[in-house]
């Protein structure tokens, strides 16, 4: 029998698990470094315009076991040679994180490891401690994804701050209901981009919510796109397909300006002027090339992750974990999902 002994915890090997919403991920880190990072994205979705939970939890349950001994084997570990394990405790869908919160516990468990408990939204923002460069504390984090959209301050790996965050939909939210009304499959944020980069982003204006301090609206822009479409399909019935492109990018920029408004602003609350971005918009072509644009012009320096650590991914939850087991934040076996999990100080508090 092969015998694999645990090597030094102050070097520690951990196995994190990602299952919040419609990726099932498993990654192995080392000391803070990615050996191996497998993404599953869940296609069953596409044909219902949106994630459907029950199918969610699903999938991860078929994935979940092969992916994470994909994961062990593209990083040239064994089970007994991890030192903890990590699971996506939220915030995200309750049954998706079922999956991998009890598949990791029982892991745990089996092989009397500690537990680590990730906040999904943490570590979107860690995903830029993966590669170089690394962002200096504190910096200031736009984290834009499905579910979430939060100007965050981060003072050390696990110390951060938000203090401005959406009140109604999240930025990816708006991205792929308006890709929705355009026709457009889910999800319509990487759609919507992709025919974005061929239209022109003046070409339409659509009346948008400011928010006077930090927090962030988009369900006024959804129903102004909604409302604008009705109108114009009333006089040309193609419309949309005749103007696909313009009124992509058209969307695109106006959403992207109302995140870059904000960062301006915290920028100018805070002085902080190293920017990250996180999240799955954050992939977004517009915004990446726009905020490089404006760190330019503004003499910020900007960190924008490479695509594989904007979108769900289990390295990012390793990446925390890593953190956390340095700081000795580990979990008991009670732990539970959280749905509507929270970090760090609200600016509401
Ligand atoms: O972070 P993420 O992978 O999952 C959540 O935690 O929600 O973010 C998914 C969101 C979706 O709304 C998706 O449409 C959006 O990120 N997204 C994009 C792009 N790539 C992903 N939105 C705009 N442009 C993109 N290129
Ligand atoms: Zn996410």
């Amino acid at each position: 029998m092969r015998k694999s002994t645990r090597p030094d915890p102050s070097f520690p090997i951990i196995l994190a698990v990602e299952s919040s919403c419609d990726e099932t991920s498993a990654a192995i880190s080392k000391n803070g470094e990615i050996l191996s990072n497998i993404v599953a994205t869940q296609a069953v979705h596409e044909n219902y315009g949106g994630v459907v939970p029950e199918l969610a939890s699903r999938a991860h349950q078929q994935n979940i076991v092969p992916i994470v001994h994909q994961a062990l084997r593209d990083a040239n570990i064994t089970k007994t040679m991890l030192n903890a394990a990590a699971y996506t405790q939220g915030p995200g869908l309750l049954g998706a994180l079922l999956v991998g919160s009890s598949f990791v516990k029982s892991l745990a468990w089996g092989l009397q490891i500690p537990l680590l408990s990730v906040n999904h939204m943490q570590a979107h923002i860690l995903a830029h401690f993966i590669e170089s460069p690394q962002p200096q504390f504190p910096f200031l984090c736009l984290t834009v994804s499905g579910g979430h959209t939060q100007l965050v301050v981060v003072r050390d790996y696990l110390d951060m701050e938000i203090i401005g965050e959406t009140l109604d939909d999240a930025v990816g939210e708006a991205f792929d209901k308006i890709a929705k009304l355009l026709g457009l499959p889910y999800p319509g944020g990487p759609h919507l981009d992709r025919i974005a980069q061929q239209g022109n982003p003046k070409r339409f204006s659509f009346p948008i919510t400011s928010m006077p301090d930090l927090n962030f609206s988009f369900s006024g822009i959804k129903t102004a796109v909604l409302y604008f479409l009705r109108d114009q399909i009333k006089q040309n019935e193609r419309f949309v397909e005749e103007n696909l492109p313009d009124l992509c990018a058209s969307v695109q920029a106006t959403l992207i300006s109302m995140l870059l408004e904000k960062v301006e602003a915290a920028v100018s609350q805070t002085g902080i002027r190293e920017i990250a971005i996180a999240g799955g918009v954050s992939a977004n072509s517009g915004l990446r090339n726009q905020l490089k644009v404006l760190a330019q012009q503004k003499q910020w320096q900007v960190y924008i992750p490479k695509i594989e650590y904007c979108t769900d991914n289990a390295a990012m939850i390793a990446m925390a974990a890593h953190y956390q087991y340095l700081g000795g934040q580990t979990d008991t076996l009670t732990a539970s999902p959280n749905p509507r999990l929270k970090f760090g100080k609200q600016s509401n508090d």
